[in-house]
């Protein structure tokens, strides 16, 4: 089988990171897509071993510099098989009242504006070869709404909106769309949650064992390598010490 393209945003860190590592190694051509350079450049040192790469390096909040980014491609790349939108973060986590505006920004621009403008470029091509995969990363604050997350919490729910939107609107074309929704991931996640702060970033994995980046990339493969005829709807992943967004069981 011919090698397939994948698209995947925020590939300089984490669960997307992750999943260039493994989808390099299992018959994937990669499009890397983040804002910090230099990541993107040793991985595209590191992986042309293994496969063909190209990288792509914009703010997913831009939509100029999106459409330009992609429209850039050279014709042997345009012809993306798999699209993984998986840029995004939480940024704070506080209760509504004390929210910060430049962080519900944030939240509202990469989780769910910059999943639009993204796809928004990638669909066409997609819809005219009737074939192509979309994977979202959504999140169990997609699901389920905790103390203090509302904001990222309703980014995430309108991820999961625009999953189930997409797979109605683009069934005609023949197009599969996934929702994958990870509970606890040990990545640079709480670390950008609480801008910086280790100490407290550390606190989110105490005492219990969080799910690895690789353990969702895992999940992303085996979805991306079921047979043509079948679609791994949506699927929400825990770690074992999780039982829902808000119940974790930790050792002292
Ligand atoms: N970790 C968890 O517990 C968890 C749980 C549920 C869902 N998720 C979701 O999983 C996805 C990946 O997160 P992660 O846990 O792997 O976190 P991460 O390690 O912080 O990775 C986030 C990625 O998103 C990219 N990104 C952030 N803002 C961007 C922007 N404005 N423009 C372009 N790229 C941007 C970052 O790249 P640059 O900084 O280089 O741009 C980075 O590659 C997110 O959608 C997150 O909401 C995570």
């Amino acid at each position: 089988m011919d090698k397939r393209i994948a698209f995947i945003t925020g590939a300089t860190s984490g669960i997307g990171e992750a999943t260039v590592q493994l989808l390099a190694k299992n018959n994937f051509k990669l499009i890397l897509c983040g804002r910090r350079k230099d990541r993107l450049k040793s991985l595209l040192k590191s992986l042309s071993t293994i496969t063909e790469v190209t990288t792509l390096s914009f703010d997913v909040r831009n939509n100029k510099e999106v459409i330009n980014c992609i429209n850039s491609l050279p014709q042997e790349w345009k012809k993306i098989d798999v699209l993984i939108n998986n840029a995004g973060n939480a940024h704070g986590l506080s209760a509504i009242q004390d929210g910060v505006v430049n962080d519900w920004d944030a939240m509202m621009d990469i989780n769910v504006k910059g999943l639009l403008y993204v796809s928004k470029e990638i669909m066409p091509g997609m819809i005219e070869r009737k074939h192509g995969h979309i994977v979202n990363i959504g999140s169990i604050a997609g699901k389920e709404v905790y103390p203090n997350g509302n904001v990222y919490c309703a980014s995430k729910f309108a991820v999961d909106a625009i999953t189930q939107g997409m797979r109605l609107d683009l069934n005609p074309h023949g197009i599969k769309v996934t929702g994958i929704h990870p509970g606890m991931v040990e990545t640079e996640f709480a670390l950008v949650r609480f801008k910086g702060d280790e100490e407290r970033a550390k606190n989110v994995y105490k005492g219990l064992q969080p799910l690895k980046p690789e353990d969702i990339a895992d999940i992303i493969l085996f979805t991306l390598t079921r047979p043509d005829h079948v679609v791994l709807a949506d699927m929400i992943v825990f770690p074992k010490a999780q039982g829902s967004a808000t119940v974790v069981r930790r050792e002292a």
